[in-house]
């Protein structure tokens, strides 16, 4: 009983986190970022394409991109063909941490299938 409540205790928590992250990235991001339609801002899948192929690791995808979104800048863009077209993107001002659980559901989500929290 008590290793059912220990194992409850822990997918709860991780079901937690997982839905927090969406519901950052569909309130931050998508304002600008549209899942798979470039309008304001290249699309999500898009730039999620291009941090994969650039940075295939989960790991990497997480760090370059947080670090990228806490400081927008050109030099380490690589999106240089989108700053043209859009402008650099500002800086949110948000939480390191806050962005890496962002980045950690950009790199799960495949954003032509279905995904939570839609
Ligand atoms: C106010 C509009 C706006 C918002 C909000 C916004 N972006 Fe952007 N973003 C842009 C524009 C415009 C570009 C393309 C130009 C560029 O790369 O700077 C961009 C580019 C990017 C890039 C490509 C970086 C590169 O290498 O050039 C990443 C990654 C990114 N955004 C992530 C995010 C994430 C994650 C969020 C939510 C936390 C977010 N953006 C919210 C406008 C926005």
């Amino acid at each position: 009983m008590k290793h059912l409540l220990i194992s409850l205790f822990f997918t709860c928590g991780f079901l937690e986190a997982s839905q927090n992250s969406a519901l950052l990235f569909h309130g931050n991001c998508t304002t600008c970022h549209f899942e798979t339609k470039a309008v304001s801002a290249p699309s999500m899948m898009e730039v999620r394409k291009r941090y994969l192929s650039a940075f295939p690791q989960k790991k990497d995808f997480i760090v370059q991109m947080s670090n990228w979104v806490k400081n927008p800048n050109e030099e380490r863009s690589i999106m240089l063909d989108a700053i043209k077209k859009y402008e650099l993107m500002p800086n949110l001002a948000f939480e390191k941490d806050v962005l890496e659980d962002i980045a950690g559901y950009i790199y799960e989500t495949d954003f032509i299938k279905e995904h939570s929290p839609h």
